[in-house]
């Protein structure tokens, strides 16, 4: 018999990916914020009771950064104390606690990959209530393991990569940001590395991403082109003529070693990772 593993936010970007890779190892039971409010203390308590999962991989969060800014209520709420009481909850049950926290902890002025111990300095609300809760879970669940990711891309939910994509069909030219550097990483090869992670007992933090670097502008280029959109002017502009309400960081690119030295596997290339993804969409035009 399997053992089992409970996500949570199943029904996101990520979540969805998580269940299907997990399948290999795990009994997977898939809820979805309406199965599993995670700022809900009592429900979290009496599902990880019945259920009595091995491990508990989290992927719910409040995603929408520029929303963050507003609703920081409910950002705390469900990125910080949501983790809280999945941390309560599994330290009491003696459950592995598996959560997914980002690379907006860091604040962009780094010149070189930010390895896990990098101090985190976040710039927006959604930054720090990701980070509050990552603190959260260090400081009440021993055992636990918190995987930062960065620009993220999946089928399974609405991403930068889609979203350029649609705007092709009906824009003659596109401007996007040049001056934000990041990992581009695919939710299936983040699932994946999640599952490889668990099956080497990791612990602490780790990042996980697709490895090189690129701006939003670069990889706006490679998607388009790759998906055979090449009517579309795309224009690389800064940040500054591309106003929003949460600031981003400049620099946000994980180093990725930590996960390499656990794993013995290099993340394969965020250019290999788009290709994959566009011909699981059905948009890979060679
Ligand atoms: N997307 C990125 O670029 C990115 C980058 C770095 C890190 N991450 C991290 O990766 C993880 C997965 O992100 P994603 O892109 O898959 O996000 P997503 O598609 O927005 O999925 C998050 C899921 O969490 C659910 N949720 C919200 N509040 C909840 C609550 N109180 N209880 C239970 N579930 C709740 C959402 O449901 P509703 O939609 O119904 O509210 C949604 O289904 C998150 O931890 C995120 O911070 C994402």
């Amino acid at each position: 018999m399997k053992p089992k593993a409970l996500i949570t936010g199943a029904a996101g970007m990520l979540g969805k990916d998580m269940a299907k890779a997990l399948e290999e190892a795990f009994e997977v039971i898939a809820m979805s914020k309406k199965r599993l409010d995670i700022t809900d203390y009592t429900q979290v308590q009496k599902s990880f009771t019945s259920i009595a999962p091995e491990a508990v991989i989290n992927c719910a969060a409040f995603t929408k950064v520029d929303l963050c800014e507003d609703q920081s209520q409910v950002a705390f709420d469900v990125n910080a104390k949501g983790p809280e009481n999945l941390a309560k909850a599994c330290k009491k049950l003696n459950i592995k606690l598996i959560h997914i926290s980002t690379d907006y902890v860091f604040d962009g002025t780094a010149t070189t990959p930010c390895r896990e111990d990098h101090p985190p300095n976040p710039i927006n609300v959604y930054g720090r209530s990701k980070l509050q809760g990552e603190n959260y879970i260090t400081q009440t669940c021993p055992n636990h393991l918190i995987v930062r990711t960065s620009w993220l891309f999946g089928k399974e939910g609405p991403n930068f990569i889609k979203t350029m994509l649609e705007l092709s069909k009906t824009r003659e030219s596109l401007q996007v940001v040049n001056d934000q550097m990041g990992r581009p990483t695919y939710t299936k090869d983040l699932s994946m590395a999640v599952l490889l992670l668990l099956k080497n007992n990791a612990q602490g933090i780790v990042h996980f991403a697709n490895s090189g670097c690129c701006t939003w502008y670069d990889l706006c280029c490679y998607a388009l082109k790759k998906a055979g959109r090449n009517k579309v002017n795309v224009e690389p502009i800064s940040s500054d003529r591309f106003k929003r309400p949460a600031k981003r960081p400049k620099y946000s690119v994980l180093n990725l070693e930590r996960f390499e030295k656990i794993t013995g596997q290099r993340p394969r290339p965020w250019q290999e990772a788009v290709d994959s993804f566009l011909i699981e969409i059905g948009e890979y035009a060679g």
